[in-house]
């Protein structure tokens, strides 16, 4: 009998990245010159301190072995130190932080701590994948919320019926969101509490942008006084450090929830190799000197590009965070349509909405992940174009 996948995974809609990695592939095996604005990866390398403590800790061999369940205390204790500095958080590095193989790990077990089956998870209509294939491996039942273009890409809350919310147990949101580059500021974060309590909601909030951004410095829902007897936050090292391959992130929140995220992965992993942990500290040790170049070279992409769009009288807004810009199809053309039109007659790789859910189908996203002159090239060979 030849194998058959899991009804689990069989009901999963395709992982959009492999999907689109296809057809860039394809492309350039193809022999053309691709400019890749597909993947939220950034292009540059990691700062030289950080690569430094990598190449100096992985020479001490009590490294070597299997690392801590919950982590290295000293990066737990950076990292509290580091949510003191940037957001004024007193946090037990104890027990309400977690170490993670960066934030994806964590956003993809939380619902085994969380969900039985049955339950219903709310989900952001776009989003990043993950929070709708966890909450399914959980069991539960997925309620998409709508990102409203009129609230700022923020979900209606008063929308969600009463029967929905009295079977849901967790909402994720993201903000800085990906894919829309939409923030959210703590009057919308105190709603959200204030609804955790009433329906006794746990919220999982993914702040893996929040420290990419050109406005003010966006908040910790943490900061909401009471937020910790619901609420559990991922952070990421992997946008603020240029550290996507590391592997590195974290959770903060109220202890008992950390504690049943650290049960399920006491169960599936063995925690991060220890002098990556370490390296994790000194680039939050240097988070001041160095964020702010990583975020400047961001907005000088975002100006560049979203300028150049609009010379060619694209209406394209411009993010206030994230390397996302969230590009509005031009009329008659679905996300996808406009997507192979601009792999195929351009070279452009960009991502249908539509990929990152129902609701986003008049959407393309670009990240700003390649240098300023290749943007720009983008833009001049899809001003080339009859759309
Ligand atoms: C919204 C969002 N959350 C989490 C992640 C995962 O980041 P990491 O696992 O590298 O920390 C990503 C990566 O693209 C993302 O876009």
């Amino acid at each position: 009998m030849p194998f058959v996948k899991s009804e689990r995974l069989r009901k999963l809609p395709p992982y959009l990245f492999a999907e689109i990695d296809k057809r860039k592939k394809a492309a350039i095996a193809a022999g053309r010159d691709v400019i890749n604005l597909g993947v939220g990866d950034p292009d540059r390398p990691t700062p030289r301190p950080i690569i430094e403590s990598l190449q100096k800790n992985v020479e001490n061999p009590a490294f070597h072995q299997y690392a801590l369940d919950q982590g290295a205390p000293e990066l737990r204790r950076a990292i509290a130190a580091f949510c003191r500095e940037r957001y004024g958080l007193e946090l037990d590095p104890d027990s309400e932080i977690l170490p993670l193989i960066g934030s994806k790990e964590g956003i993809a077990h939380l619902p085994l701590a969380v969900l039985n089956p049955g339950d219903i998870s709310l989900v952001p209509d776009p989003c990043y994948p993950v929070y709708r294939s966890s909450s399914m491996f959980a069991g539960a039942d997925v309620y998409a919320m709508t990102l409203e273009p009129s609230l700022g890409f923020h979900p209606d809350l008063d929308a969600i019926p009463a029967d929905v919310y009295a079977r849901a147990r967790l909402m994720f949101l993201n903000y800085p969101n990906n894919p829309t580059g939409s923030a959210a500021d703590l009057a919308f974060f105190r709603r959200v509490n204030e609804l955790a309590e009433a329906h006794d909601l746990v919220i999982a909030q993914d702040a893996a942008y929040n420290e990419m951004y050109f406005d003010e410095p966006p908040p910790s829902l943490l900061q909401v006084p009471g937020a910790k007897d619901h609420a559990i936050e991922f952070h990421s090292l992997s946008k603020t450090f240029n550290m996507t391959g590391w592997r590195v992130g974290f959770a903060i929140g109220g202890a008992s929830l950390i504690a049943a995220l650290g049960q399920v992965k006491a169960n599936v992993d063995s925690g991060i190799f220890t002098a990556i942990q370490f390296a994790g500290k000194t680039a939050l040790d240097h988070y001041r000197e160095l964020a702010p170049p990583i975020r400047a070279l961001y907005r000088e992409r975002r100006d560049a590009f979203v300028g150049a769009m609009r010379k060619l009288g694209w209406e394209v807004p411009s993010p206030s965070a994230t390397f996302y810009v969230w590009i509005p199809c031009p009329k008659g053309y679905t996300s996808t349509e406009l997507c192979t039109r601009l792999l195929e007659e351009a070279s452009v790789v960009t991502t249908p909405g539509v990929g990152f859910g129902r609701t986003a189908d008049g959407y393309i996203r670009a990240a700003l992940t390649v240098e300023t002159p290749r943007l720009l090239e983008a833009v001049e060979r899809i001003g080339k174009l009859t759309l």
